[in-house]
This record gives structure tokens, sequence and C-alpha cells, in this order.
């Protein structure tokens, strides 16, 4: 009889419940709602926060319910400062941000704002960062006159900008920030306030607590292609770059990778870098094209 009983009795409980079941599952976390880390994003050069319209939309549309910020500093010339001082700017609009993010944060950072990123990244020693997302940055510097720099220095041929840059009063703008000049290595490494900082190329006495903070980062993922139009050369996006007679070497030849003066070559062992390379798609284009979000943002965004 007592077996009888303790047979039945889960089973007449069970139609006690049913009425209530859909009210139960209701409360049940439904787990595709299973919260989405926020998202910071951080613009480029000339640009301001309304460019990422679109890809607001795209999150909003994958991720419901993901926190996206879009900062909405150093916009427009602004974005010329100094990028020590926007590193600055910027960290102070984060830090709340990872504070309310116990389970780390992704960021979306484009073209200018990918080095700011960077630096970040590296000066930043409790931040949580799981995904970094460049998108179209030149992330080993810029050899190139585009269109925005003879706006900016109308006289200056792309092999005479070094003559600028590489003065203390150059280093006052952005671009000279990562203005990379092959044919002046030596000036370049003495001279750049920036990018040779981050990438450890010139040596400094925080450069090993740079590197670990850097390399606390979950995944590096490095999107760019050879239609961008404005990064030159384009393979910057991946760390590659001219050498002094612009032929350009991949990632894996440049000295900072061979000495992994700022991270890099541990990252790739430990299968944290992913590259997506894009073809067709040009240098303003990148933060609106939906095939682009698909198959190289969307994934990383957990
Ligand atoms: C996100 O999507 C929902 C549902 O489609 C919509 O109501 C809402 O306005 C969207 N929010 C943003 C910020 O796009
Ligand atoms: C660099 O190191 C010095 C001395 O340890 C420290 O005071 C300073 O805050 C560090 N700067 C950055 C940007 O990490
Ligand atoms: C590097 O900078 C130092 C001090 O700023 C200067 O004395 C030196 O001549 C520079 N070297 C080169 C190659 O420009
Ligand atoms: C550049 O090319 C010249 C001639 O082809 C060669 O002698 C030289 O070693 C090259 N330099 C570099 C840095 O590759
Ligand atoms: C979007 O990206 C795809 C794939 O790279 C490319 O073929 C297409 O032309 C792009 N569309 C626009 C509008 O840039």
């Amino acid at each position: 009889m007592l077996g009888l009983w303790g047979q039945r009795l889960p089973a007449a409980w069970v139609l006690l419940l049913l009425p209530f079941l859909p009210l139960l599952l209701l409360a049940a976390p439904a787990p595709h709602r299973a919260s989405y880390k926020p998202v910071i994003v951080v613009h480029g050069l000339f640009d301001s926060s309304y460019s990422f319209r679109h890809l607001l939309e795209y999150i909003n549309e994958t991720h419901p319910g993901t926190v996206v910020t879009v900062l909405d500093l150093f916009d427009g010339r602004e974005s010329l400062r100094p990028l020590w001082e926007q590193v600055q700017g910027f960290r102070e609009a984060v830090v709340p941000i990872m504070a309310k993010a116990p389970q780390g944060v992704h960021l979306i950072c484009y073209s200018q704002g990918g080095l700011v990123c960077r630096a970040l990244l590296s000066v930043m020693d409790d931040h949580n960062v799981d995904s970094f997302i460049s998108l179209s940055s030149p992330q080993m510097g810029q050899y190139g006159d585009t269109d925005y720099l003879k706006w900016l220095f109308p006289t200056s041929m792309r092999s005479n900008l070094y003559r600028i840059c590489y003065s203390p009063w150059g280093q006052e703008f952005s671009i000279c920030n990562y203005w990379h000049d092959p044919h002046h290595d030596d000036l370049y490494l003495n001279a750049s306030s920036f990018l040779a900082l981050i990438n450890g190329e010139r040596d400094h006495p925080n450069a090993t607590v740079w590197r670990k903070n850097f390399l606390r980062v979950g995944h590096l993922v490095l999107i760019g292609g050879p239609d961008d139009g404005v990064i030159t050369p384009w393979q910057s996006s991946f760390f590659g770059f001219y050498d002094a007679n612009e032929t350009v070497l991949e990632m894996e030849e440049q000295l900072v990778y061979l000495r992994d003066s700022f991270g890099l070559k541990t990252l790739l062992a430990r299968g944290a870098i992913v590259r997506c390379p894009m073809a067709g798609i040009s240098h303003t284009a990148w933060h609106s094209n939906r095939t682009l979000y698909e198959t190289c943002i969307e994934p990383w965004l957990s």
C-alpha cells in the first residue's frame, strides 16, 4: 500500500499544480534572455554617436535588452585632441559602466577609436573587457594622405608629414599620435608619444604593467578590409604595416609581434585573436553594413 501511495503521490501533486503551470513558466527566467553583456561604443575621427544608429538597431534586434552606450565624447573636430587626453576622458566614462557589469563588457571601437580603446585596455588595471572589437582601426598606424589629411594639412604630402607630426607641436594632434612613417623609423620611435608607447616599441616604466592589463582581454576581434580607402595600409587594421620599402608585412612578421612587446603573440597563442577581413566595404560604411555585423560582430557579443 505504501509503495502505491509513493507512486501516486507525485502524480497527484502534478495534477494539483497544473492550473498554475503557466504562471510557474512565466516566473522562470527565459534562457535566451540570459543577460547580454553591456556594449560600449567608441567612435572615430570627425565622427559622433549618430553614425552608430544602424549598429544599435542590429544589436537591439539580435540581442534584445542589451545595454549599449555610444560614448558622445570628443565628437567632430574635438576628435583631433591628443589621444592621451581622449583616453582619460573615455576612461572616466567607461569606469561606471564596467563597475555595473560584474560579468564584463564588450567594446566596439571604430577607426581612431580603436586606438583609444587599445590604450584603455593597457592603462586600466581593473578593466573587464570580454570582446574588444576593433572596427577598421589603424592599429599599427597610418601612412596615407587621405582626404581628411589634405583638409588638415593642405600643403603636406604624405612623405613630408613626418616633419610636422614628429615634432612636439605635431603630437598635439590625434592623427600625429599614430602617424607612422616607415621611412623615418628612428624619428617615429623617438617622437611618437602614443603609438610607440602602447606598442611597447619605446621602453617606458609602465610597459610591463600595460602588457599585463592588455592581456586581461577575452577576445581581440580585428575587422578591416582592402576597400576601406582611408586606413593605409589597410592591413594596419590587422597589425600589419609597411616596411622601409613600403611592402606590407603581416602581423606575424612585425617586430612588436615577434618581441611580444604588448601581448599580441601571447593572445594569438591563446587563440584570443579573431581576424575578420571583409572586402567591398568603404571606410564610412563599416558601422552600417549588416553582413559585416552578422559575420564579424554579433558572434562576439555574448
Ligand atoms: C528595440 O526593439 C524594440 C522591439 O522591436 C523596439 O520597440 C525598440 O524601440 C527598439 N529600441 C531601440 C533603441 O532601437
Ligand atoms: C605609470 O606608472 C607610474 C608609477 O608606477 C604610475 O604612478 C602611473 O599612474 C602609471 N601610469 C599609467 C598611465 O599607468
Ligand atoms: C631623440 O630625442 C632626443 C630628446 O628629445 C634628442 O636629443 C635626440 O636627438 C632624438 N633622436 C633622434 C634620432 O631624433
Ligand atoms: C628594400 O629593397 C631593396 C632593393 O630591392 C633591398 O636591397 C632592401 O634590403 C630592401 N629593404 C627592406 C627593409 O626590405
Ligand atoms: C556590405 O558588405 C558586403 C560583404 O563584404 C559587401 O559585399 C557589400 O557591398 C557591403 N554593402 C555596403 C552597402 O557597403
